[in-house]
């Protein structure tokens, strides 16, 4: 099922140089250090305080070990306080967000506020921003939230985001018109932690099937794909072929398993914006809501045209907003793991009128229709970065293989890799190619790109052998991180760092 698509051969001459290259660098990678970055001490970061007249938005967490109930499973875990999500957290767009993290968990960590551009300091990720916050230890995190959205928070270190420690932020825009009766965050993901394994269980076995991590020669072209964890005889199918690595025993929205659902309550007509955030590791979700279409309005943030669609799909780390009219009844909203054959699916229920509650296998004929990809909105005017000629343009291969299971970006993994560099006040294009057999969700901090068409967006499916340019404004100065959000490939090399030089 691995074998190269006629599709990878017509693109990929190149692309078969970058895997052969990869497995040339890739020796001796540790995947520890990846995304730990702890040989690079940072020092103290810069604290700010708001401007006058500028709201401020004060919170405390804790991150802690805890136990939790899923809505059947209880679970060992650590998290933000006693619920998974943690607790969502409002802003306006402009406020100053001052929010202090208590680390009681047995490891170092760290938050990182995923899709703000925010100021550098702030970004939270260790190794590059920031040291990572000791056991024991607190730290405050203070930035400006300057784009309305909806975006969420998780630690940087490790495979963290495999665990409870994520949570929904909402920047709501002082100038929207609003116009729905209410507003549902809605979040997904998959869950393994306190099943009898951790997410850092789950990385050390990905490693050691494939190889080991410390004798990685000979990559044999990064298209051997055997053994792979893949929730029992996945397929490759169009449009994401191989989405994940990892089985996981569950699937929820808010925390919640579909046997003991997340409701949610309106009239019927209601009409209702859904924040719909892919807080998962390793699992792209294909969304529907069983007896309506939903109008996409936003992702990652930023307005798009309106779009009426039955079912999307939506990668780790995207973010999309929907509005929906709501009929008479009790309806599945279903978000069903792409490629994956156990675990079952995500699951909530919403509730407008009579009916039984739906079971926890619904399937609804939305998912059998055409499912939208999200990459394939366009943006609304206001959304659109100006016309410009690129200053210069990068290129950005991503590569690995399951076997040995190292990742990477331009033919070596974070810490081997160069990072890209751009000079404030540029316009820069990266060319991306993926040269491997599945899909990734690329992720860039601090800055949103805009795709050819124009969709502005902070994360990106990439399906495998698939190339992209993407245009940004170096407006932000730092060192910010470039990287795939499926967690495993990130954490086993698959980064950069986009880096703001002199001249
Ligand atoms: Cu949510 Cu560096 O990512
Ligand atoms: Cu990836």
């Amino acid at each position: 099922m691995h074998r190269l698509s006629r599709r990878a051969i017509l693109l990929g001459g190149a692309g078969l140089v970058g895997s052969a290259g990869l497995a040339a660098t890739l020796t001796g990678c540790s995947t520890t250090d990846a995304t730990h970055g702890s040989t690079h001490p940072i020092g103290p970061v810069p604290s700010a305080s708001p401007s006058a007249g500028q709201g401020l938005v004060q919170k405390s967490l804790v991150a802690r070990e805890t136990t939790l109930d899923l809505g059947g499973p209880t679970v060992a875990t650590w998290a933000y306080g006693d619920t998974v999500p943690g607790a969502l957290i409002r802003a306006k767009a402009g406020d100053f967000l001052r929010i202090s993290l208590e680390n009681k968990l047995p490891a170092d960590t760290s938050i990182h506020w995923h899709g703000l551009r925010l100021r550098n300091a702030a970004d939270g990720v260790p190794g590059l921003t920031q040291d990572a916050v000791k056991q024991g230890d607190r730290f405050v995190y203070e930035f400006t939230a300057p784009d309305p959205g909806t975006y969420f928070f998780h630690p940087h270190v490790g495979v963290q985001l495999d665990r409870a420690l994520y949570a929904p932020l909402v920047i709501e825009d002082p100038n929207e018109p609003g116009g729905h009766d209410d507003e549902w965050v809605v979040v997904l993901d998959d869950w393994v932690d306190g099943t009898g394994r951790t997410p850092d269980d789950v990385l050390k076995k990905l490693v050691d099937d494939g190889g080991g991590s410390h004798d990685m020669g000979g990559m044999g072209g990064g298209h051997d794909m055997g053994g792979h964890d893949m929730g029992g005889g996945g397929t490759a199918m169009a449009p994401w072929g191989d989405a994940g690595d990892v089985t996981y025993p569950h699937f929820l929205v808010n925390g919640r398993v579909p046997a003991a659902p997340e409701r949610f309550t309106a009239k019927p007509g209601q009409k209702v914006r859904l924040r719909i955030i892919n807080a998962a590791s390793d699992t792209i979700f294909t969304v529907a809501l069983g007896g309506h279409r939903m109008t996409l309005t936003h992702t990652d943030g930023h307005p798009v045209v309106p779009r009426e669609v039955g079912a999307f799909h939506i990668g780790m780390g995207e973010r999309y907003d929907a509005v929906v009219t709501l009929a008479d009844g009790v309806f599945p909203l279903v978000a069903a793991p792409f490629g994956k054959t156990s675990g079952g699916q995500a699951m909530a229920v919403v509730r407008t009128g009579a009916g039984s509650p739906p079971a926890a296998d619904v399937r609804p004929a939305e998912l059998s229709g055409e499912v939208f990809i999200g990459s394939q909105l366009l943006p609304a005017e206001s959304a659109k970065l100006p016309d410009r000629v690129p200053d210069a343009t990068l290129q950005l291969s991503l590569d690995g293989s399951m076997k040995p299971y190292v990742w990477g970006m331009n033919g070596a993994p974070f810490g081997k890799n160069d990072p890209l560099t751009v000079q404030q006040g540029q316009r820069l294009r990266i060319d991306v190619t993926n040269q491997t057999m599945m899909t990734h969700p690329l992720h860039l901090h601090g800055h949103t790109f805009a795709l050819p068409s124009g969709l502005r967006k902070d994360t990106v499916l990439l399906a495998p052998m698939q190339r992209l340019a993407i245009d940004l404004d170096a407006d932000n100065v730092g060192r910010w991180a470039v990287h795939c959000h499926n967690i495993y490939h990130a954490e086993a090399g698959m980064m950069t760092e986009l880096r703001y030089t002199e001249s």
